[in-house]
């Protein structure tokens, strides 16, 4: 979801600092990073740079850490729908860096967007292997491992 994200903030016009293990500092920049943070060294929460914008795509922060690093007026957007995140947004109206959760949802006219960015070469599925159907299971195996970028694709036929 990380990929996207960064792609579809720098297309909107953001700049964005990417956060992910050391060996993905490339991948992000390649898809439009700015800057990126090395979560392995360094914690983006303790820093004293400012952000409008915290947008966890990992589900590995919390609107606690995340406030810190965030401009007067800011968001920190989660992707994680558990019960705290629910109330997150309510316990936050108040104040003046709001929580909020994001779920996705299919909509005709969201695809439309992505469909032109992606027509405007601003939008690439970053595909890491194509697995042949009769190799699903292998394909799940990674998916468990990690440490790989974007998507996995299953062949189904020749
Ligand atoms: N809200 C929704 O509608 C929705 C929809 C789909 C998924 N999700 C949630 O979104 C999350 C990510 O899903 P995904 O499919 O994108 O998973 P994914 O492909 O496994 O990606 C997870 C990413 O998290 C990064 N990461 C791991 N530890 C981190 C840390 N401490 N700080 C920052 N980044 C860290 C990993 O980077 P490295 O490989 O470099 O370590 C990896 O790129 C999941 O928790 C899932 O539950 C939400």
């Amino acid at each position: 979801m990380g990929a996207f994200a960064v792609q579809i903030a720098k297309a909107c016009g953001a700049t964005v600092t990417g956060v992910g293990s050391g060996k993905h500092r490339d991948f992000a920049i390649s898809i439009g990073a700015s800057e990126f943070i090395n979560y392995e060294q360094q914690d983006f929460a303790e820093l004293d740079q400012r952000w409008d914008v915290v947008f966890d795509a990992a589900g590995k922060s919390s609107y606690g850490e995340a406030k810190h690093v965030l401009k007067s007026g800011g968001s920190y957007v989660s992707t994680e729908p558990s019960l705290r995140g629910l109330f997150m947004p309510l316990a936050t109206l108040p104040l003046e860096r709001r929580g909020k959760v994001m779920l996705a949802r299919p909509r005709g006219d969201d695809l439309r967007e992505l469909m032109q960015l992606y027509a405007a070469e601003n939008l690439h599925a970053c595909v890491e292997r194509v697995f042949p159907l009769e190799e699903a299971a292998e394909a799940h195996r990674w998916i468990e491992a990690q440490g790989f970028c974007g998507k996995l694709v299953l062949k189904v036929g020749s």
